[in-house]
């Protein structure tokens, strides 16, 4: 079975040294260690407000990773400047409003599908691949793949936040379906967003998810196990659930 690549997102890292500002805890020994433990890339979102990630985080990440960097970004033209300024491995679109807490919802690609082909057209011009992050709806899919996206990013929060057996279980559905469609419209497909080492398996275990991106629960977990351990752990039960699917 294909090996499911780990992106931990270090942008809580930056979090926490901004409780402060000074450069203690440095994301970007946050992003080594990653490395050290098994990460197969690095996410850092950028975001307009800078409240977490800051511009000099990217700039180091981007000259001193040797694993891949994925580039969070709004679809707006500051964002795409410094995108294309440091020609990370990829960039994901994603939607981003200044009062929200985290990433709230897909990107809506049915509706501004004009808007955000400029982005996807001058992104993938300069090498850069470009996911966009979506809810597994085969109407974006498809809005998606007219755009020539090479990845989607599955939002997968309402998953994992979900309470009742009966709606994880339609959640779920819904991700494995949206990856069977991604898969016959040829795009690569991502997860992220709220997983934990509960709720890891099931997503691990769709055979066509090629990565997961996960950052908050993983940052959290480093205050009480080490970062090392926690991406460890995490990796471990990615390769468990892995291992389970039965081989085609
Ligand atoms: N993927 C995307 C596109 C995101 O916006 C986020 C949150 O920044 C993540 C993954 C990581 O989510 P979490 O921090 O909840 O693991």
């Amino acid at each position: 079975m294909k090996h499911l690549r780990l992106g931990v997102n270090i942008d809580h890292v930056a979090t926490i040294r901004n409780a402060r500002g000074g450069v203690h805890p440095d994301p970007l020994r946050a992003a080594k260690m990653a490395e050290e433990a098994g990460a197969d890339g690095i996410t850092a979102h950028l975001r307009e407000d800078r409240r977490h990630i800051a511009d000099g985080d990217i700039t180091k990440l981007a000259a001193n990773l040797s694993i891949p960097l994925n580039f969070e970004m709004a679809a707006t033209q500051e964002m795409l400047d410094i995108a294309l300024m440091h020609t990370p491995h990829a960039a994901c679109l994603v939607p981003e409003k200044r009062e929200e807490r985290t990433t709230e919802g897909g990107l809506d690609v049915v509706g501004s599908k004009d808007a955000l082909a400029y982005y996807v057209s001058s992104l993938r011009s300069k090498n850069i691949r470009v996911s966009l992050f979506i809810e597994p709806d085969a109407k974006q899919l498809e809005a998606a793949a007219d755009l020539g996206a090479d990845i989607v990013e599955f939002h997968v929060g309402p998953f994992c936040d979900a309470v009742s057996g009966d709606k994880q279980a339609a959640e779920l559905k819904r991700i494995q379906q949206g990856a069977e469609v991604a898969e016959k419209l040829g795009i690569e497909c991502h997860c992220g967003h709220g997983l934990t080492y509960d709720t890891v398996a099931p997503i691990a275990q769709i055979p066509t998810v090629v990565e997961l991106n996960i950052g908050h629960f993983l940052i959290g977990e480093a205050i009480f196990s080490g970062l090392v351990p926690a991406i460890q752990k995490m990796r471990h039960l990615m390769d468990e659930a892995r291992a389970q699917i039965p081989e085609a």
